[in-house]
């Protein structure tokens, strides 16, 4: 909430500023500052709105530099107004919902009040429509009459399906008519961290939600697509077929194809529904996706219409919000961590304590502003929060507990890797170290960037391994890892023979990788993925994108001035001539090649078999992954079978294959062996 806050008031002052110094340059020719600090300006407002899209407005100054997506998608009404639920965080108001509930419906003559408990998804509200069980549309919920078009988004989400097989055996009369299915659209908590990972530090989302509505806005479904979010379906409306009940809607929903998150549960009496709060609060810490609450639907929908809603919500469902988990401790100690780009970030040492499921014992602090904000000293007794986030934050000082020796805060003056004076651009909260190019914490950080799993993804490099290249000095750019020799590396600490000719070979792996790949894994400040992708469009090779000049790379799409310009420093650093000859030596991907990009044959001569639903694949995706491999895919289960992949709700081939004594897997295996 108060993230939110501060970030709509920085916003609306980096707004002003912004105008206020375009107009004194282009309409008063009286500029006050430097391009350079101009740019800084636009890039803070940039990296907030990214991080907050909800903010993001169509006369913010960043729309108009091509920083950000402009597109407008075309707005459609919905069949029936996509309403909000009323929320609460408290018992006593949901049993007031329960008996407000029972007397309406006594007065509809009605006795029995079944309710469904559903976990309450963290991500945006949707809507799907399907025609003769083809999906026609996707829409958000918008202002809940009229939403965004977003069909093409919608349409590169895997649990997603395209089309109802089974559509016109349970609705047989809407042959040729509708059916509604709606649901939330979220990222798994591991598929938000692996994009997080995989994006500039300045760039990352606050939390999977944001991280979801942000990319559903995106204009490139193909970067949609990597983005791996998934969706959960809680409503469906049949226009022509009989109504059943919530229950069975859910049962109908999976039987289409959906996933529902299946933990629901028919709650006959207030216990009940008491008892699912209960179980969950806990056990939502183990599931792999984030639930804030839990949503209460009355079981029979014929009873919906007859109880009606309020301007916002109806009055047959509510949903009861977890209160953010809390814990007090104790702030021993502020480390400062340096990233790849040099930026200082505060983190708060704790005393370890239990918060939401683990064990807590160490938080961001984000920046020094925050330090301020927050008033804290060491030595301080902290609140730290868990809420829907992953990582838990420090929201506030007991100062009525603050012992006597506390101590400021101090702002390091010098990086505490290199020990260089830290330097902290004007328009900017953070510090950052300046040096560069011999920070080991800025080269360590690099070298890991380059060999993550989007970038050139070198599954053997690890943290333990970089250090001890970064600290012997063996490694001072990504360049000089193709110069390493077996002998050298089987010196190292934990390394023998075989670990040192496997780094080899994963280094030589990763020549084949794609120009593409190479430029996102050189780290360049503000160029992910997809910057990269277009990069490689409009200059297929690096020499070309090294001679381009600021005004040129403007013109390439979704590049604005502040990507531009950071392209252009890139190349314009007095070692990057040498830099870029040592990748040459190195035989790494420096242009476009027709190949494309190679991958593993870990399946070579393998025949497999899938059954049941996989929840990050189609089956048409999944297969793809075992042919290119080099593996078969078939359809029935014999002793020759290699492999079962069993996703959830397997099929009789499953008991056919356990029995056959073939070797089964689950998707997180399968994910693993490709
Ligand atoms: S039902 C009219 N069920 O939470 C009822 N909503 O705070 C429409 N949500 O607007 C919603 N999980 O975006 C429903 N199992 C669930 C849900 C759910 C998450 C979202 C949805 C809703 C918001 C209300």
């Amino acid at each position: 909430m108060t993230d939110s806050i501060s970030a709509r008031e920085t916003i609306a002052h980096l707004r002003k500023e912004i105008e206020r110094h375009n107009s004194l340059y282009y309409i008063e020719a009286k500029p006050e500052l430097s391009d350079y600090d101009f740019d800084k300006l636009l890039e803070k407002l940039i990296s907030l709105e990214r991080q907050f899209p909800d903010l993001v407005t169509p006369d913010s100054p960043s729309q108009r530099v091509g920083g950000t997506i402009t597109r407008v998608f075309p707005s459609v009404q919905h069949r029936q107004p996509m309403l909000s639920l009323s929320n609460t965080y408290s018992l006593g108001d949901l049993e007031e919902f329960y008996s407000r509930v029972a007397k309406l419906l006594v007065l509809e003559g009605v006795h029995e009040q079944d309710m469904v408990a559903e976990l309450k998804f963290d991500g945006v509200a949707i809507s799907l429509l399907y025609r003769n069980g083809l999906l026609v549309r996707g829409a958000t919920r918008g202002d809940g009459l009229q939403g965004d078009d977003i069909t093409a988004n919608i349409k590169t989400i895997p649990t997603i399906p395209l089309r109802l097989p089974d559509f016109g055996s349970l609705f047989p009369q809407s042959e040729e008519s509708e059916i509604e299915v709606r649901g939330e659209v979220f990222m798994r908590k591991e598929d938000f961290e692996q994009l997080n990972d995989s994006r500039p530090e300045e760039d990352r989302f606050a939390n999977p939600r944001n991280a979801t509505a942000g990319s559903l806005k995106l204009q490139d479904s193909a970067e949609v697509s990597r983005r791996n979010m998934s969706f959960v379906a809680y409503y469906l409306k049949g226009y022509d077929g009989e109504d059943t009940s919530q229950f069975m809607r859910l049962r109908q929903l999976e039987k289409l194809g959906f996933f529902t998150g299946a933990h629901y549960r028919l709650c006959h009496e207030l216990q009940d529904i008491s008892k699912f709060i209960k179980d969950w609060d806990e056990k939502r810490w183990k599931l792999p996706y984030e639930t804030d609450g839990v949503v209460l639907k009355l079981n029979d929908v014929r009873l919906w219409e007859k109880l009606g809603a309020t301007a916002k919500s109806p009055r047959w469902a509510i949903a009861y919000k977890y209160a953010a988990q809390q814990a007090k401790t104790v702030l021993h100690d502020v480390v400062f961590q340096v990233g790849r780009l040099g930026t200082i970030t505060p983190v708060a040492e704790l005393e370890p304590v239990l918060l939401a499921g683990s064990t807590v014992s160490r938080s961001t602090l984000h920046n020094f502003d925050e330090i301020e904000r927050l008033g804290i000293m060491l030595h301080d007794r902290v609140i730290i929060e868990k809420s829907g986030e992953v990582i838990p934050k420090v929201i506030s000082v007991v100062l009525h507990e603050r012992p006597p020796d506390t101590e400021a805060i101090r702002v390091p003056s010098r990086c505490p890797e290199c020990g260089t004076p830290l330097a902290k651009p004007e328009s900017e909260v953070s510090y950052y170290c300046p040096n560069e190019e011999e920070c080991p914490a800025q080269i360590r950080g690099r070298i890991l960037h380059f060999a993550s799993r989007d970038a050139m993804d070198i599954k053997t490099l690890g943290k333990a391994l970089v250090d001890q290249f970064v600290e012997l000095k063996m490694v001072k750019d990504v360049g000089d890892l193709y110069l390493l020799q077996e002998a050298q590396l089987e010196r190292l600490e934990r390394m023998g023979r075989k670990s040192a000719q496997n780094l080899l070979s994963a280094l030589e792996e990763s020549r084949k990788k794609s120009y593409e790949r190479l430029l996102y894994a050189l780290g360049i400040r503000h160029v992910g993925r997809a910057t990269a992708r277009e990069l490689a469009c409009a200059y297929p090779s690096l020499s070309e994108l090294r001679q381009a000049s600021k005004e040129e790379l403007s013109t390439v799409p979704d590049i604005g001035p502040v990507v531009a310009r950071s392209i252009s420093d890139f190349f314009s650093k007095s070692s990057a001539q040498e830099f870029i000859e040592k990748l040459e030596t190195a035989g790494l991907p420096l242009r476009v090649t027709e190949q494309k990009e190679q991958v593993n044959r870990n399946f070579e001569g393998l025949t497999v078999l899938f059954t049941g639903g996989l929840d990050r694949y189609d089956r048409s995706q999944a297969s793809e992954l075992v042919l290119e491999r080099g593996g078969r895919v078939v359809g029935s289960v014999s002793k020759k079978t290699g492999l079962v992949v069993a996703g959830h709700d397997p099929g009789s081939k499953l008991d056919k294959a356990l029995k056959l004594g073939v070797r089964v897997v689950s998707e997180d295996e399968f994910e693993a062996m490709l």
